[in-house]
Protein backbone atom coordinates (compact mmCIF):
# COMPACT_ATOMS: atom_id res chain seq x y z
CA UNK A 1 0.00 0.00 0.00
CA UNK A 2 3.30 2.50 1.03
CA UNK A 3 4.64 1.71 -2.22
CA UNK A 4 1.30 2.52 -3.99
CA UNK A 5 0.98 5.67 -2.45
CA UNK A 6 5.18 6.65 -3.18
CA UNK A 7 3.62 5.82 -7.31
CA UNK A 8 0.44 7.86 -7.19
CA UNK A 9 2.71 10.73 -5.58
CA UNK A 10 5.15 10.05 -8.45
CA UNK A 11 2.32 9.91 -11.08
CA UNK A 12 0.56 12.61 -10.10
CA UNK A 13 3.68 15.11 -10.40
CA UNK A 14 5.26 13.41 -13.38
CA UNK A 15 3.14 10.93 -15.69
CA UNK A 16 5.77 8.13 -15.60
CA UNK A 17 3.61 5.43 -14.83
CA UNK A 18 1.02 6.03 -17.60
CA UNK A 19 3.88 6.79 -20.08
CA UNK A 20 5.12 3.70 -19.28
CA UNK A 21 2.28 1.78 -19.62
CA UNK A 22 0.82 3.39 -22.88
CA UNK A 23 4.59 3.86 -24.52
CA UNK A 24 5.80 0.07 -23.30
CA UNK A 25 3.42 -2.43 -21.44
CA UNK A 26 0.37 -1.46 -23.28
CA UNK A 27 1.65 -0.64 -26.84
CA UNK A 28 -0.32 -2.04 -29.50
CA UNK A 29 1.63 -4.57 -31.27
CA UNK A 30 0.79 -6.25 -33.98
CA UNK A 31 0.61 -10.21 -33.71
CA UNK A 32 2.70 -11.13 -36.21
CA UNK A 33 6.15 -9.80 -35.67
CA UNK A 34 8.79 -11.28 -37.21
CA UNK A 35 12.23 -12.27 -36.92
CA UNK A 36 12.92 -8.92 -38.80
CA UNK A 37 11.24 -7.02 -35.33
CA UNK A 38 14.17 -8.08 -33.33
CA UNK A 39 16.21 -5.62 -34.33
CA UNK A 40 14.73 -2.31 -33.36
CA UNK A 41 14.87 -2.90 -29.42
CA UNK A 42 18.87 -4.49 -30.05
CA UNK A 43 19.65 -1.45 -31.32
CA UNK A 44 18.44 0.37 -28.05
CA UNK A 45 20.42 -2.42 -26.26
CA UNK A 46 23.84 -2.01 -27.87
CA UNK A 47 23.22 1.87 -27.58
CA UNK A 48 23.15 1.87 -23.75
CA UNK A 49 25.90 -0.66 -24.38
CA UNK A 50 28.03 2.15 -26.75
CA UNK A 51 27.31 4.93 -23.82
CA UNK A 52 28.62 2.57 -20.68
CA UNK A 53 31.76 1.31 -22.28
CA UNK A 54 32.45 4.44 -23.86
CA UNK A 55 32.45 6.52 -20.34
CA UNK A 56 34.87 4.33 -19.33
CA UNK A 57 37.17 4.33 -22.14
CA UNK A 58 36.68 8.31 -22.07
CA UNK A 59 37.65 7.86 -18.18
CA UNK A 60 41.68 6.22 -19.46
CA UNK A 61 41.60 7.78 -22.74
CA UNK A 62 44.42 10.75 -23.45
CA UNK A 63 43.10 12.92 -26.56
CA UNK A 64 47.22 13.71 -26.94
CA UNK A 65 49.49 12.69 -30.20
CA UNK A 66 52.19 11.67 -27.98
CA UNK A 67 49.75 9.70 -25.24
CA UNK A 68 46.58 8.30 -27.63
CA UNK A 69 48.24 5.40 -29.22
CA UNK A 70 49.60 3.90 -25.44
CA UNK A 71 46.56 5.37 -23.37
CA UNK A 72 44.44 2.61 -25.37
CA UNK A 73 46.84 -0.09 -26.18
CA UNK A 74 48.71 -0.04 -22.74
CA UNK A 75 46.47 1.94 -20.17
CA UNK A 76 43.55 0.34 -21.06
CA UNK A 77 44.61 -2.98 -22.69
CA UNK A 78 47.01 -4.09 -19.95
CA UNK A 79 47.10 -1.75 -16.97
CA UNK A 80 43.16 -1.46 -16.24
CA UNK A 81 41.35 -3.80 -14.36
CA UNK A 82 39.24 -5.24 -17.37
CA UNK A 83 39.82 -2.30 -19.16
CA UNK A 84 40.07 -4.69 -22.25
CA UNK A 85 36.60 -6.29 -22.15
CA UNK A 86 35.39 -2.77 -21.94
CA UNK A 87 37.27 -1.97 -24.83
CA UNK A 88 36.40 -5.21 -26.81
CA UNK A 89 32.55 -4.37 -25.67
CA UNK A 90 32.96 -0.59 -27.47
CA UNK A 91 34.69 -1.94 -30.82
CA UNK A 92 32.68 -4.95 -31.12
CA UNK A 93 29.43 -2.52 -30.35
CA UNK A 94 30.27 -0.08 -33.11
CA UNK A 95 30.34 -3.74 -35.79
CA UNK A 96 27.02 -4.68 -34.29
CA UNK A 97 25.17 -1.18 -34.65
CA UNK A 98 25.54 -1.32 -38.32
CA UNK A 99 24.87 -4.58 -38.69
CA UNK A 100 21.79 -4.21 -36.80
CA UNK A 101 21.06 -0.92 -38.46
CA UNK A 102 21.39 -2.40 -42.16
CA UNK A 103 19.08 -5.26 -41.03
CA UNK A 104 16.79 -2.87 -39.01
CA UNK A 105 16.89 -0.41 -42.35
CA UNK A 106 15.93 -3.31 -44.79
CA UNK A 107 13.27 -4.86 -43.04
CA UNK A 108 11.67 -1.14 -43.20
CA UNK A 109 11.85 -1.54 -47.15
CA UNK A 110 10.67 -4.98 -47.12
CA UNK A 111 7.66 -3.88 -45.65
CA UNK A 112 7.02 -0.57 -46.78
CA UNK A 113 7.17 0.81 -43.33
CA UNK A 114 8.56 4.24 -44.53
CA UNK A 115 5.19 4.72 -46.27
CA UNK A 116 2.14 7.36 -45.38
CA UNK A 117 1.77 7.57 -41.88
CA UNK A 118 5.36 6.56 -41.26
CA UNK A 119 7.12 8.93 -43.52
CA UNK A 120 8.91 10.67 -40.15
CA UNK A 121 9.99 7.25 -38.57
CA UNK A 122 11.71 6.59 -41.97
CA UNK A 123 13.38 10.22 -42.31
CA UNK A 124 14.17 10.20 -38.32
CA UNK A 125 15.72 6.94 -39.09
CA UNK A 126 18.12 8.41 -41.83
CA UNK A 127 19.29 10.79 -40.00
CA UNK A 128 20.20 8.60 -37.15
CA UNK A 129 21.86 6.59 -40.18
CA UNK A 130 24.10 9.81 -41.06
CA UNK A 131 24.75 10.62 -37.56
CA UNK A 132 25.96 7.45 -36.49
CA UNK A 133 28.08 7.27 -39.30
CA UNK A 134 29.45 10.61 -38.10
CA UNK A 135 30.17 9.23 -34.76
CA UNK A 136 31.84 6.27 -35.93
CA UNK A 137 34.24 8.42 -38.37
CA UNK A 138 34.83 10.25 -35.27
CA UNK A 139 36.06 7.49 -32.88
CA UNK A 140 37.87 5.74 -35.29
CA UNK A 141 40.74 8.58 -34.99
CA UNK A 142 40.95 7.98 -31.46
CA UNK A 143 42.80 5.18 -31.06
CA UNK A 144 46.19 7.11 -33.26
CA UNK A 145 46.59 4.07 -35.22
CA UNK A 146 48.39 4.08 -38.62
CA UNK A 147 44.86 3.54 -40.01
CA UNK A 148 42.95 5.70 -38.12
CA UNK A 149 45.08 8.72 -38.97
CA UNK A 150 44.95 7.69 -42.88
CA UNK A 151 41.84 6.80 -42.76
CA UNK A 152 41.05 10.20 -41.25
CA UNK A 153 43.14 11.92 -43.80
CA UNK A 154 41.61 10.39 -46.71
CA UNK A 155 37.74 11.58 -45.08
CA UNK A 156 39.21 15.07 -43.97
CA UNK A 157 40.46 15.02 -47.95
CA UNK A 158 36.83 14.63 -49.36
CA UNK A 159 35.95 18.36 -48.62
CA UNK A 160 38.86 19.60 -50.86
CA UNK A 161 36.73 18.35 -53.65
CA UNK A 162 34.25 21.43 -53.43
CA UNK A 163 35.56 23.54 -55.60
CA UNK A 164 37.10 27.40 -54.85
CA UNK A 165 36.81 26.83 -51.47
CA UNK A 166 37.44 23.24 -50.74
CA UNK A 167 41.24 23.48 -49.01
CA UNK A 168 39.68 26.08 -46.58
CA UNK A 169 37.41 23.82 -45.34
CA UNK A 170 38.96 21.11 -45.18
CA UNK A 171 42.08 23.19 -42.89
CA UNK A 172 38.91 24.63 -40.99
CA UNK A 173 37.68 20.84 -40.09
CA UNK A 174 41.21 20.09 -39.55
CA UNK A 175 42.21 22.83 -37.42
CA UNK A 176 45.65 22.35 -39.11
CA UNK A 177 46.92 21.80 -42.39
CA UNK A 178 47.31 17.88 -41.70
CA UNK A 179 45.54 15.98 -39.13
CA UNK A 180 47.06 16.41 -35.96
CA UNK A 181 46.66 17.59 -32.01
CA UNK A 182 43.29 19.87 -33.10
CA UNK A 183 41.99 17.18 -35.06
CA UNK A 184 42.07 14.59 -32.41
CA UNK A 185 40.92 17.57 -29.65
CA UNK A 186 37.90 17.79 -31.57
CA UNK A 187 37.12 14.84 -32.73
CA UNK A 188 37.33 13.15 -29.05
CA UNK A 189 34.95 16.18 -27.92
CA UNK A 190 32.54 15.60 -30.86
CA UNK A 191 32.63 11.84 -30.65
CA UNK A 192 32.16 11.78 -26.56
CA UNK A 193 30.11 15.17 -25.72
CA UNK A 194 28.60 16.40 -29.29
CA UNK A 195 27.29 13.39 -31.11
CA UNK A 196 26.34 11.16 -28.45
CA UNK A 197 23.68 13.84 -27.45
CA UNK A 198 22.26 14.32 -30.89
CA UNK A 199 21.84 10.73 -31.49
CA UNK A 200 20.05 10.43 -28.38
CA UNK A 201 17.89 13.02 -29.50
CA UNK A 202 17.00 11.60 -32.97
CA UNK A 203 16.27 8.27 -31.58
CA UNK A 204 13.58 9.74 -29.46
CA UNK A 205 12.10 11.62 -32.10
CA UNK A 206 12.25 8.13 -34.20
CA UNK A 207 10.16 6.32 -31.11
CA UNK A 208 7.73 9.32 -30.87
CA UNK A 209 6.88 9.55 -34.21
CA UNK A 210 6.76 5.67 -34.39
CA UNK A 211 4.69 5.71 -31.45
CA UNK A 212 2.44 8.21 -32.31
CA UNK A 213 1.15 6.53 -35.99
CA UNK A 214 1.89 2.82 -34.45
CA UNK A 215 3.80 0.04 -35.80
CA UNK A 216 3.82 -1.07 -39.61
CA UNK A 217 3.90 -5.12 -39.86
CA UNK A 218 5.05 -7.68 -42.45
CA UNK A 219 1.59 -7.80 -44.29
CA UNK A 220 1.73 -3.87 -44.43
CA UNK A 221 -2.22 -3.66 -42.80
CA UNK A 222 -2.96 -1.11 -40.67
CA UNK A 223 -3.87 -2.64 -37.59
CA UNK A 224 -5.67 0.22 -36.02
CA UNK A 225 -8.40 0.20 -38.80
CA UNK A 226 -10.50 -3.09 -37.52
CA UNK A 227 -10.97 -2.31 -33.52
CA UNK A 228 -12.76 -4.08 -30.89
CA UNK A 229 -15.95 -2.81 -28.60
CA UNK A 230 -13.11 -1.87 -26.30
CA UNK A 231 -11.22 0.42 -28.77
CA UNK A 232 -8.33 -1.72 -29.22
CA UNK A 233 -7.46 -3.33 -32.28
CA UNK A 234 -8.34 -6.58 -32.48
CA UNK A 235 -4.79 -7.70 -34.24
CA UNK A 236 -2.93 -6.26 -31.84
CA UNK A 237 -1.43 -7.30 -28.80
CA UNK A 238 0.27 -5.93 -25.46
CA UNK A 239 3.89 -5.55 -25.80
CA UNK A 240 3.60 -6.76 -22.58
CA UNK A 241 4.33 -9.75 -21.85
CA UNK A 242 3.90 -11.11 -25.49
CA UNK A 243 7.34 -8.93 -27.52
CA UNK A 244 8.95 -8.37 -23.75
CA UNK A 245 9.26 -12.49 -24.01
CA UNK A 246 10.03 -12.91 -27.74
CA UNK A 247 12.23 -9.89 -27.97
CA UNK A 248 14.26 -11.33 -24.59
CA UNK A 249 15.27 -14.17 -27.04
CA UNK A 250 16.60 -11.88 -29.42
CA UNK A 251 18.74 -10.44 -26.63
CA UNK A 252 19.78 -13.79 -25.77
CA UNK A 253 21.06 -14.96 -28.98
CA UNK A 254 22.50 -11.45 -29.91
CA UNK A 255 24.71 -11.56 -26.41
CA UNK A 256 25.91 -14.96 -27.51
CA UNK A 257 26.87 -13.97 -30.97
CA UNK A 258 28.45 -10.56 -29.66
CA UNK A 259 30.44 -12.26 -26.80
CA UNK A 260 31.53 -14.40 -28.68
CA UNK A 261 33.25 -12.18 -30.64
CA UNK A 262 34.30 -10.01 -27.67
CA UNK A 263 36.03 -13.19 -26.12
CA UNK A 264 37.22 -15.28 -28.73
CA UNK A 265 38.06 -12.99 -31.59
CA UNK A 266 37.92 -9.27 -30.83
CA UNK A 267 39.33 -8.45 -34.08
CA UNK A 268 37.42 -10.40 -36.40
CA UNK A 269 40.37 -11.03 -38.46
CA UNK A 270 41.05 -7.51 -39.57
CA UNK A 271 37.35 -6.24 -39.70
CA UNK A 272 36.18 -5.07 -36.57
CA UNK A 273 40.13 -3.74 -35.29
CA UNK A 274 42.21 -3.40 -38.44
CA UNK A 275 45.54 -4.93 -38.41
CA UNK A 276 47.29 -1.62 -38.94
CA UNK A 277 45.86 -0.34 -36.43
CA UNK A 278 48.29 -1.84 -34.04
CA UNK A 279 51.21 0.41 -35.34
CA UNK A 280 51.26 3.94 -34.10
CA UNK A 281 49.90 6.81 -36.71
CA UNK A 282 52.65 7.93 -38.80
CA UNK A 283 52.44 11.16 -40.44
CA UNK A 284 55.30 10.69 -42.71
CA UNK A 285 54.48 6.92 -44.06
CA UNK A 286 51.58 6.98 -45.88
CA UNK A 287 49.86 3.04 -45.85
CA UNK A 288 49.75 0.94 -49.35
CA UNK A 289 46.39 0.53 -48.82
CA UNK A 290 43.75 2.98 -46.82
CA UNK A 291 40.34 1.42 -46.49
CA UNK A 292 37.53 2.72 -44.32
CA UNK A 293 35.56 0.18 -41.82
CA UNK A 294 33.53 -2.28 -43.38
CA UNK A 295 30.36 -1.34 -42.78
CA UNK A 296 31.45 2.00 -45.12
CA UNK A 297 33.07 -0.19 -47.85
CA UNK A 298 29.95 0.09 -50.08
CA UNK A 299 30.37 4.05 -50.30
CA UNK A 300 34.25 3.73 -50.74
CA UNK A 301 33.08 1.50 -54.12
CA UNK A 302 30.79 4.75 -55.18
CA UNK A 303 33.66 7.52 -54.47
CA UNK A 304 37.01 5.64 -56.23
CA UNK A 305 34.40 4.83 -58.87
CA UNK A 306 34.45 8.06 -60.31
CA UNK A 307 37.71 9.49 -61.18
CA UNK A 308 36.59 13.22 -60.88
CA UNK A 309 36.16 13.51 -56.94
CA UNK A 310 33.74 16.24 -56.72
CA UNK A 311 30.99 14.07 -58.61
CA UNK A 312 32.32 11.20 -56.91
CA UNK A 313 31.05 13.40 -53.60
CA UNK A 314 28.07 14.12 -55.09
CA UNK A 315 27.16 10.24 -56.13
CA UNK A 316 27.66 9.53 -52.59
CA UNK A 317 25.69 12.45 -51.02
CA UNK A 318 22.92 11.13 -53.65
CA UNK A 319 22.37 7.74 -51.84
CA UNK A 320 21.75 9.44 -48.92
CA UNK A 321 19.44 11.63 -50.76
CA UNK A 322 17.93 8.98 -52.35
CA UNK A 323 17.35 6.94 -49.01
CA UNK A 324 15.52 10.58 -47.51
CA UNK A 325 13.40 10.03 -50.71
CA UNK A 326 12.03 6.86 -50.81
CA UNK A 327 8.68 7.23 -49.48
CA UNK A 328 8.57 9.67 -52.43
CA UNK A 329 9.93 7.03 -54.87
CA UNK A 330 7.36 3.97 -53.84
CA UNK A 331 4.12 5.79 -53.59
CA UNK A 332 2.72 2.41 -54.46
CA UNK A 333 -0.22 2.16 -51.99
CA UNK A 334 0.66 -1.69 -51.12
CA UNK A 335 3.28 -1.43 -48.28
CA UNK A 336 4.59 -5.23 -47.68
CA UNK A 337 6.73 -6.74 -49.91
CA UNK A 338 4.61 -10.06 -49.61
CA UNK A 339 2.09 -8.46 -52.19
CA UNK A 340 3.87 -6.67 -54.55
CA UNK A 341 4.51 -7.89 -57.92
CA UNK A 342 7.60 -10.73 -58.37
CA UNK A 343 9.90 -7.80 -60.90
CA UNK A 344 9.66 -5.28 -57.19
CA UNK A 345 10.59 -8.71 -55.27
CA UNK A 346 13.24 -9.09 -57.63
CA UNK A 347 14.26 -5.30 -57.11
CA UNK A 348 14.10 -5.27 -53.12
CA UNK A 349 16.29 -8.72 -53.29
CA UNK A 350 18.93 -7.20 -55.05
CA UNK A 351 19.28 -4.08 -53.59
CA UNK A 352 21.60 -5.46 -50.79
CA UNK A 353 22.94 -7.91 -52.77
CA UNK A 354 24.79 -5.34 -54.95
CA UNK A 355 25.46 -3.02 -51.89
CA UNK A 356 27.50 -5.92 -50.36
CA UNK A 357 29.48 -6.60 -54.18
CA UNK A 358 30.18 -2.87 -53.72
CA UNK A 359 31.87 -3.55 -50.41
CA UNK A 360 33.89 -6.54 -51.75
CA UNK A 361 34.95 -4.73 -54.95
CA UNK A 362 36.08 -1.68 -52.62
CA UNK A 363 37.98 -3.98 -50.59
CA UNK A 364 40.16 -4.77 -53.08
CA UNK A 365 43.32 -2.78 -53.81
CA UNK A 366 42.83 0.61 -55.59
CA UNK A 367 43.75 -0.89 -59.29
CA UNK A 368 41.81 1.21 -62.13
CA UNK A 369 39.93 -2.23 -63.11
CA UNK A 370 38.11 -2.42 -59.46
CA UNK A 371 37.19 1.56 -59.93
CA UNK A 372 35.42 0.71 -63.26
CA UNK A 373 34.21 -2.09 -61.95
CA UNK A 374 32.58 -0.28 -58.35
CA UNK A 375 31.44 2.64 -60.64
CA UNK A 376 29.05 -0.45 -62.96
CA UNK A 377 27.95 -2.38 -59.63
CA UNK A 378 27.20 1.52 -58.28
CA UNK A 379 24.86 2.20 -61.24
CA UNK A 380 23.03 -1.63 -60.27
CA UNK A 381 22.64 0.19 -56.82
CA UNK A 382 21.21 3.72 -58.42
CA UNK A 383 18.39 1.59 -60.33
CA UNK A 384 17.23 -0.42 -57.74
CA UNK A 385 16.08 3.00 -56.23
CA UNK A 386 15.21 4.49 -59.82
CA UNK A 387 12.67 1.56 -60.69
CA UNK A 388 10.96 2.57 -57.72
CA UNK A 389 8.69 4.95 -59.68
CA UNK A 390 8.24 2.49 -62.02
CA UNK A 391 6.43 -0.18 -59.73
CA UNK A 392 3.80 2.78 -58.20
CA UNK A 393 1.08 1.65 -60.53
CA UNK A 394 0.30 -1.07 -63.87
CA UNK A 395 2.26 0.44 -66.59
CA UNK A 396 0.87 0.46 -70.27
CA UNK A 397 3.86 -0.97 -72.48
CA UNK A 398 5.49 2.24 -74.03
CA UNK A 399 6.13 2.96 -70.66
CA UNK A 400 8.21 0.09 -70.12
CA UNK A 401 10.08 0.54 -73.11
CA UNK A 402 10.62 4.18 -72.77
CA UNK A 403 12.11 2.86 -69.17
CA UNK A 404 14.25 0.44 -70.52
CA UNK A 405 15.67 2.93 -73.16
CA UNK A 406 16.07 5.67 -70.92
CA UNK A 407 18.47 3.69 -68.63
CA UNK A 408 20.38 1.41 -71.03
CA UNK A 409 21.13 5.16 -72.92
CA UNK A 410 22.13 6.58 -69.35
CA UNK A 411 24.42 4.19 -68.76
CA UNK A 412 26.15 3.82 -72.16
CA UNK A 413 26.39 7.72 -71.98
CA UNK A 414 28.06 7.75 -68.61
CA UNK A 415 31.01 5.46 -69.93
CA UNK A 416 30.93 7.89 -73.09
CA UNK A 417 31.94 10.31 -71.01
CA UNK A 418 34.20 8.66 -69.31
CA UNK A 419 35.91 7.85 -72.54
CA UNK A 420 35.46 11.17 -73.85
CA UNK A 421 37.21 12.80 -70.49
CA UNK A 422 40.12 10.55 -70.83
CA UNK A 423 39.33 8.95 -67.83
CA UNK A 424 39.47 5.39 -68.45
CA UNK A 425 39.71 3.36 -72.06
CA UNK A 426 36.90 1.37 -74.01
CA UNK A 427 38.20 -2.39 -73.48
CA UNK A 428 38.20 -1.82 -69.55
CA UNK A 429 34.77 0.00 -69.64
CA UNK A 430 33.16 -2.69 -71.58
CA UNK A 431 34.26 -6.02 -69.13
CA UNK A 432 31.91 -4.95 -66.78
CA UNK A 433 29.46 -2.47 -68.65
CA UNK A 434 27.23 -5.29 -69.08
CA UNK A 435 26.55 -5.99 -65.35
CA UNK A 436 24.32 -2.95 -65.49
CA UNK A 437 23.21 -2.88 -69.04
CA UNK A 438 22.06 -6.54 -68.12
CA UNK A 439 20.30 -5.81 -64.82
CA UNK A 440 17.93 -3.02 -67.02
CA UNK A 441 17.27 -5.26 -69.59
CA UNK A 442 16.20 -8.10 -67.30
CA UNK A 443 13.34 -5.62 -65.45
CA UNK A 444 12.32 -3.94 -68.23
CA UNK A 445 12.21 -7.04 -70.89
CA UNK A 446 10.45 -9.15 -68.67
CA UNK A 447 8.37 -6.48 -67.62
CA UNK A 448 7.51 -6.55 -71.76
CA UNK A 449 7.82 -10.42 -72.34
CA UNK A 450 5.67 -11.32 -69.25
CA UNK A 451 2.92 -8.54 -67.73
CA UNK A 452 2.05 -10.34 -64.94
CA UNK A 453 5.29 -10.32 -63.36
CA UNK A 454 5.17 -6.74 -63.33
CA UNK A 455 1.30 -6.93 -61.24
CA UNK A 456 1.22 -6.78 -57.73
CA UNK A 457 -1.45 -8.92 -56.13
CA UNK A 458 -4.99 -8.16 -56.90
CA UNK A 459 -7.03 -8.02 -53.32
CA UNK A 460 -4.51 -7.13 -49.96
CA UNK A 461 -5.70 -9.69 -46.98
CA UNK A 462 -8.40 -7.59 -44.58
CA UNK A 463 -6.81 -9.31 -41.43
CA UNK A 464 -2.97 -9.66 -40.51
CA UNK A 465 -2.10 -13.56 -41.63
CA UNK A 466 0.39 -16.07 -39.61
CA UNK A 467 3.19 -15.73 -42.26
CA UNK A 468 6.33 -17.46 -42.23
CA UNK A 469 9.05 -17.20 -40.01
CA UNK A 470 11.45 -15.28 -42.64
CA UNK A 471 8.56 -13.80 -44.79
C1 LIG B 1 20.23 3.59 -33.23
C2 LIG B 1 19.43 3.43 -34.20
C3 LIG B 1 17.99 3.02 -34.15
C4 LIG B 1 17.23 2.63 -33.07
C5 LIG B 1 17.67 2.50 -31.61
C6 LIG B 1 15.92 2.34 -33.58
C7 LIG B 1 14.88 1.89 -32.79
C8 LIG B 1 13.67 1.46 -33.28
C9 LIG B 1 12.69 0.74 -32.51
C10 LIG B 1 12.84 0.33 -31.03
C11 LIG B 1 11.63 0.50 -33.32
C12 LIG B 1 10.36 -0.25 -32.95
C13 LIG B 1 10.66 -1.74 -32.95
C14 LIG B 1 10.85 -2.28 -34.34
O1 LIG B 1 10.02 -1.98 -35.20
O2 LIG B 1 11.86 -2.99 -34.58
C15 LIG B 1 11.93 1.09 -34.62
C16 LIG B 1 11.10 1.08 -35.72
C17 LIG B 1 11.42 1.58 -36.97
N1 LIG B 1 12.66 2.08 -37.37
FE1 LIG B 1 14.25 2.33 -36.16
N2 LIG B 1 15.89 2.57 -34.92
C18 LIG B 1 17.13 2.98 -35.32
C19 LIG B 1 17.53 3.28 -36.60
C20 LIG B 1 16.71 3.29 -37.72
C21 LIG B 1 17.13 3.58 -39.06
C22 LIG B 1 18.55 3.94 -39.46
C23 LIG B 1 16.02 3.49 -39.86
C24 LIG B 1 15.86 3.73 -41.34
C25 LIG B 1 16.66 4.41 -42.07
C26 LIG B 1 14.92 3.12 -39.02
C27 LIG B 1 13.62 2.93 -39.46
C28 LIG B 1 12.59 2.43 -38.69
C29 LIG B 1 11.24 2.20 -39.17
C30 LIG B 1 10.72 2.48 -40.58
C31 LIG B 1 10.53 1.68 -38.10
C32 LIG B 1 9.05 1.25 -38.11
C33 LIG B 1 9.02 -0.18 -38.56
C34 LIG B 1 7.66 -0.79 -38.61
O3 LIG B 1 6.77 -0.35 -37.86
O4 LIG B 1 7.51 -1.71 -39.44
N3 LIG B 1 15.36 2.99 -37.73
N4 LIG B 1 13.19 1.66 -34.57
Amino acid sequence: MASQTTGSWWNDRLPIRAAWRSQLTNYPAPKNFNFWYFFGSLLLLVLATQLASGVFLAIHYQPNPDLAYWSVLLTMMRDTHWGWLIRYIHTTGATAFFVLLYLHMYRGIMYGSYKRPRELVWIFGVTIYLVLSAESVLGYLLPWGQMSYWGSTAVMNFATAIPGIGNDIATWLRGSFVVGLPTLNRFFVFHVFLIPFVLIAVILLHMIALHQVGSNNPDGIEIHDHRGKSGWPVDAVPFQPYFTVKDSVGVGVFLLIFFWFVFFAPQGGGVLIDKLNYTPANPIQTPPDIHPLWYFLPYYAVLRGIPEKFYGVLAFAFVFVMLFALPLLDRNPIRSIRYRSALYKLNVVVLPLVFVWMGFIASGSATEQNMVYGMHVTEVLYCTFWFLPYFNKPRPRWVTVAWFVVFEALIWLIDFWMFATHAHGWPLMVRTTWIPALYVAIVMLSALAWPRLAHDAPRLPERLTAGGLLH
